[in-house]
Formats: C-alpha cells, structure tokens, sequence
C-alpha cells in the first residue's frame, strides 16, 4: 500500500511517496510504565511520526507496563532480563554475554533505529560494538547536565539551591558514557516559582512525550534523505 504526504522543503513544497519500503522499522527498549512509547505509538496513530514505524519492543522487565501498552496496540514485545539471563547470579562476564545476546536479538529483528525510551540498563561495549542499527536514548536533562537516573530529581535540587532557572531534556546517540553522544534534539524545561517536585515532574513528561515523536520523526527523515 502506497501513502502520500505532502512535506515542505527548503523553497517550495514537493509530493513524496510513502511506500512500505520507505518506512524505516524501530525498536524500542523500555523498563518501565512506557509513558514514551505511548507517545509514540499515538504519534503514529495519528500519522505524525513521519517515515518511522514501531515494529518491535523490549522490555528488561516482565512487569514493565510499558508491554501492555505494546500489545494493545498489536506491536511484538519480548522480555529479557539480566537476572533470569544470569540464572539470578549477576557477573561482569554474564553481564556483558546478557549485552551480547541483546545485540543479536535487536541485530536479528532488523530494525533500522534503537530507542530507548525509559530503558534503565547501561549498554556495555559488548553491545555497542556488536549491534547493527544506530541507538538513541532520551535522557530528562540537558546535555552535559544531570546524567545517570535522577536527572529530574538532580534538577530540582540545583533548582531550590539556586543552580539554575530551568532544566530540559535530550535524545542523543549512545555512546558508552552515560547520557553522552551526538545530541539530536533537546527541549528546555522551565523551573517555576513554587513548583513541587511532582509539578516540574510532570511539565517534564509532557516534554520529553513531545520530544521523542519530534526526534524520532526526524532522525528517520534523515536516514530517509540519506538512504540508509
Ligand atoms: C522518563 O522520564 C525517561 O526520561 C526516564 O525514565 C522515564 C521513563 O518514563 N529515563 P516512561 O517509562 O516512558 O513512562
């Protein structure tokens, strides 16, 4: 089947087709409730989500509600945990074989992007070097502000010590280091007189939902113009 839209570029407006061929097939990885994948499975509902279509997701944990949200919208999910991988006994060599095999299953799905979307496992370089598609990851802070896995937290503390005035959030390409790499896309996050963690928790959200379709939209549109 063959879709049509209409995209502005540089001067003027050109008609491009959108066949099955053009669509570029993502993975997302998530840990937990899966609020991103929500936003992006709704992006796509709605047709917002350019040349990306969702076609897979992993969960690293079988409770993660993130999967119910996959399946009702008819999308394949698999599980796979460090401590079922490591029979409950986590090593650094079972560690890195866990991100081996997690490279093979993602390399075995041929997606054409990675997302991490609330994905809470570090990669090691076992998978970094060993996985075919490219990896993004969406991190609730500015680049170089607030790595690791409290950065709305990190924020609101910097925020009532008079650190900063807002905060924000990222996608950037995965590198080993944590919430580093090329930065793709970010948002800002104002800080507002009286806010409570909870508020600036949840202005964040909104952000990072807005955020993701916007960055996956367009790094697929680049992949799109470059042919890859
Ligand atoms: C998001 O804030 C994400 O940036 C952080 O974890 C949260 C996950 O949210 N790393 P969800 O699972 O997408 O609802």
């Amino acid at each position: 089947m063959t879709q049509t839209l209409l995209l502005a570029r540089d001067a003027g407006v050109e008609r491009v087709s959108k066949s099955a061929t053009d669509l570029r097939k993502i993975a997302v990885l998530i840990s937990g409730s899966g609020s991103n994948l929500q936003a992006l499975i709704d992006a796509q509902a709605k047709g917002e989500l350019g040349h990306a279509a969702i076609d897979f997701v992993l969960s690293n944990r079988a409770a993660a509600y993130g999967l119910q949200r996959a399946q009702l919208a008819g999308i394949a999910t698999e599980v796979l945990a460090l401590k079922t991988f490591c029979d409950g006994d986590i090593t650094p060599d079972k560690r890195l074989a866990f991100d081996a095999h997690l490279a093979a299953v993602l390399n075995a799905k041929v997606s054409d992007l990675i997302v991490c979307a609330g994905w809470m496992h570090i990669f090691s370089h076992a998978f970094l070097s060993a996985v075919h598609a490219p990896v993004i990851n969406l991190h609730p802070a500015l680049p170089g502000q607030f790595a690791g896995a409290h950065g709305i937290d990190d924020a609101y503390a910097a925020w009532q010590a008079g650190q900063i005035t807002h905060t924000g959030c990222m996608v950037h390409e995965v590198i080993e280091k944590i919430d580093a790499g090329h930065v793709i896309a970010t948002q800002t996050v104002p800080c507002l007189v009286g806010d409570t963690l909870n508020d600036l928790k949840q202005r964040m959200h909104v952000a990072e939902h807005a955020l993701i379709v916007r960055a996956v939209r367009g790094y697929c549109e680049t992949m799109r113009r470059v042919g890859s």
